[in-house]
């Protein structure tokens, strides 16, 4: 089963299996090179194109952006973070005081303080249980993990109620790695005249992206499954939505702002309808050398040809764990798997285990130069798709032992 993603694309140590993308994704080399000839340019900036760079590099994150979305590139805004992005949402949205975003308890926290940002506007922000002992916050130790027999859409369409204008959700969970159905959220909040916003920083690159229609907004960092910098992402929004959001006021988000054939100083503009009417000012170039051909070489490969062989790896991995002290986890996951209830991280629970027992086992995992990661009481394996069956068989041979 050979790597959609050849292994050879980046600067792996041979020591080193990294599955922990979802902190943290490996850059392939291509981005190394495009970053280092724009900043040879840098040191001469005589050789900074106007064409070239400084609108063709963003430009050519903007188009792969969109290829990866089965979006159009104007619709696409380069932020920093996904934080950056929600923030761009939250900010702009017309409030009335009364309104209400609702949400999965337990978010990442970037999909939290840009909402309960809006309580000095009279916005409040809820959060919704998705599963029976579903628990978060300080009690997060004690929650149980999520089951493949879970109804996570039905929990969140049936919270929504007459004053809640926005429903806000990661695509596929942080700490416990459950991928909710977009298309089912999407076509309940569009029945319920509720905008649905989405963080899709931990499916983003490995999860193929289900049809955009009845979403509002799409936010991801560029430094996890999409395997760039930190430093660069993107928002997508719904032209529809985008133009009830404040712009950003930023030189560049409205017209003609690179015509300098007209006076910068003539305010008589309109502001873009495109995505860019959201944007800061000048995208960090470097990260856009870099995002860009990431993002061209994940195209390339397609997330389809990805997500299959992240999900082939971890079959694997779970078939050689039953029988081991993982092995109730190990059901557990590959029934949420064959629900289609899982991205690229496979999510170990504590089970009722010391926190510090997984924390050993990272330890022991990182002497032999194996990288995991744990969160919230999950030990978490995400593969991607330069991962080799190699690479599983090593993970399976330390969690088979390390307990
Ligand atoms: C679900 C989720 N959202 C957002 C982030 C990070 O966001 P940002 O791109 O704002 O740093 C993480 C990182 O761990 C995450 O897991």
């Amino acid at each position: 089963m050979p790597a959609p993603l050849n292994p050879a694309l980046f600067h792996f140590d041979p020591q080193v299996v990294w599955v922990m993308h979802c902190a943290e994704g490996p850059m392939p080399r291509a981005a190394m090179r495009a970053v280092r000839s724009f900043l040879f340019k840098e040191l001469r900036p005589w050789l900074v194109a106007v064409k070239e760079d400084f609108i063709g590099l963003p430009g050519s994150v903007r188009r792969e952006a969109a290829r990866l979305l089965g979006a159009d590139a104007s619709d696409l805004s380069l932020v920093a973070t996904t934080s950056e992005g929600l923030q761009r949402v939250a900010m702009g949205f017309p409030w009335k005081e009364g309104d209400e975003v609702v949400a999965p308890l337990g978010e990442f926290p970037s999909n939290v303080w840009p909402w309960k940002a809006q309580s000095r506007r009279g916005v409040t922000f809820r959060e919704v249980p998705l599963w029976e002992g579903h628990r978060a916050g300080a009690d997060a130790l004690l929650s149980a993990p999520p089951t493949a027999d879970a109804d996570p859409e039905a929990a969140l369409l049936a919270a929504l109620g007459p004053t809640t204008r926005v429903l806000a959700v990661s695509w596929v969970r942080f700490q416990d790695g459950l991928k909710l159905d977009l298309r089912r959220l999407a076509e309940g909040c569009t029945a319920k005249g509720v905008a649905l916003v989405v963080d899709g920083i931990q499916g983003a690159g490995t999860v193929p992206v289900p049809s955009l229609e009845g979403i509002a907004a799409f936010a991801t960092g560029g430094h996890k499954g999409l395997l760039a910098p930190q430093g660069l992402g993107f928002l997508w929004t719904d032209p529809a939505f985008r133009v009830q959001l404040v712009p950003s006021g930023s030189w560049l988000s409205v017209e003609d702002a690179t015509d300098f054939s007209r006076p910068n100083t003539d305010f008589e503009r309109d502001w873009l309808a495109s995505g860019e009417r959201l944007e800061a000012g000048v995208p960090n170039l470097l990260g856009c050398a870099a995002l860009s051909e990431s993002l061209r070489m994940l195209n390339g490969a397609g997330v389809e040809a990805i997500a299959s062989h992240v999900k082939a790896l971890q079959h694997r991995l779970l078939e050689w764990l039953e029988g081991s002290p993982w092995s109730k986890e190990a059901t557990r996951l590959r029934a949420l798997l064959e629900a289609d209830r899982l991205g690229a991280i496979l999510a170990f629970h504590h089970e009722g285990r010391d926190p510090e027992t997984l924390q050993a086992a990272l330890r022991s995992a990182m002497r032999q130069g194996l990288y995991a990661s744990t969160r919230e009481g999950y030990l978490r394996i995400a593969f991607h798709g330069f991962h080799t069956e190699a690479d599983a068989d090593r993970v399976a041979a330390w969690m088979g032992r390390v307990l």
